[in-house]
């Protein structure tokens, strides 16, 4: 690639993309090496609203992502759009040869991301998902702890976490089924079961049985004071806000999971990945969202005596920009160096098979198996 700034476009240009754009733009200003030359949105306007936001020019518009596909010559691509439109606008930009990180969760359904990865396999691109909380030094951290084989052999993990009142309702599309297609249970129960599943090294999900219910979010009451509308909000509600499931992972591990975007609960239970030779403590945060909310603890013997040591929580040096700057910031390393991606659909698709079995199971009201077509 040499010196050339690598050409980036936004697919959607809604509440996160301004997220995906900050980061852009500070990594602009630190190495110079990307310039923003094109975004779309299907609502007319949206695009052309964003980047004048940002005071970004030069910039061409589209309402179509295959329009401005078949337009462009991009380097890579932000796909912002909301969870029933990741995967089309994923496989279209893939198709025309174009680098992608797109939003999480990866999709909506496990048949989706079998064919973004299709996709991904044909063009030889790099596929990136976007889960920021991987780039905390935390999180990074009970990897570590795994790895370095602190806890022996891990067999039992408990996850999950959840949110008092929590409903992301500052923009309908979260509470639709047509454009968000899961609710708590995609939206932060991704989260929990990357928090976990990538310590242990992504063993391939065999059967889970799960539920899911809306408690909540037909409520409108649920949704006051906070919200103008909540008559409107409780209406178009068509997901779930409480989600889980017991799977059966490779290896003899059993994980037990739950979700919720509202409880009359503070939380529901730490992350909790036992093993023989000690177990970890994960506290849950408050208002979840995928993060290590205070110290953790290892719970091991010490010649035969019980003891417990807590780990601080690591400071980010500042030199490493935020979370946002890394999740970006590592997209255009990998187009640069021509991969790998930093976060791999190898492994996420084993994320939103549980997911996508937990659907299937609370469907039908049984245990269900959970099989990955070959890529
Ligand atoms: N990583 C995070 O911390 C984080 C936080 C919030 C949301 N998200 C994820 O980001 C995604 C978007 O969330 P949001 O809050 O920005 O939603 P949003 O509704 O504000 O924005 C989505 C935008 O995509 C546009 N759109 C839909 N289909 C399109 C298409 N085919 N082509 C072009 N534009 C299209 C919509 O018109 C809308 O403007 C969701 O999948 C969500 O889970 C991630």
């Amino acid at each position: 690639m040499g010196n050339k700034k690598l050409r980036i476009g936004f697919i959607g240009t809604g509440s996160i993309a301004h997220d995906h754009m900050r980061a852009y733009l500070r990594r602009m200003e630190k190495y110079n090496d990307i310039e923003i030359v094109a975004g779309c949105d299907i609502i007319p306007g949206k695009a052309d609203d964003f980047f004048r936001e940002f005071s970004v020019d030069n910039v061409r518009t589209y309402v179509s992502h295959e329009d401005m596909l078949d337009a462009e010559t991009l380097d890579g691509v932000s796909v912002c759009t909301y969870n029933r439109q990741h995967a089309a606008p994923t496989i279209a930009a893939l198709k025309h040869g174009v680098n992608v990180i797109v939003e999480k969760p990866f999709a909506v359904t496990l048949e989706e991301c079998v064919e973004m990865m299709r996709a991904e396999k044909e063009s030889g691109k790099i596929l990136s998902i976007g889960f920021q909380p991987r780039f905390d030094r935390n999180m990074q951290q009970i990897k570590k702890i795994v790895d370095a084989g602190e806890l022996g052999r891990v067999y039992y993990i408990q996850t999950g976490g959840g949110r008092r009142r929590g409903i992301p309702a500052y923009n309908g599309t979260f509470l639709k089924d047509e454009t968000a297609g899961v609710g708590a249970l995609g939206d932060i129960g991704c989260y929990s079961l990357d928090m976990v599943l990538n310590a242990v090294g992504y063993p391939t999900p065999l059967t889970v049985t799960g539920f899911k219910g809306a408690y909540f979010g037909k409520d409108p009451q649920t949704y006051i004071p906070r919200r103008k509308n909540p008559e409107y909000l409780a209406r178009i509600f068509t997901v779930d806000d409480f989600a889980g499931g017991l799977i059966r992972l490779e290896g003899g591990i059993i994980l037990d999971f739950r979700i919720s975007w509202a409880m009359n609960m503070d939380t529901p239970g730490d992350t909790l990945i036992l093993g023989t030779k000690a177990g970890l403590r994960i506290p849950s945060t408050n208002c979840w969202n995928g993060s290590v909310g205070g110290p953790m603890t290892v719970y091991w013997e010490c010649a035969g005596q019980s003891v417990e040591t807590v780990l601080p929580i690591l400071k980010d040096s500042p030199a490493d920009g935020d979370l946002w700057d890394r999740k970006i910031g590592s997209f255009v390393t990998a187009i640069r160096e021509g991969g790998p991606a930093p976060v791999p659909s190898s492994q996420i698709i084993k994320n939103q098979a549980i997911i996508d079995g937990i659907v299937r199971s609370a469907e039908l009201g049984r245990e269900v198996e959970i099989h990955i077509p070959e890529i």
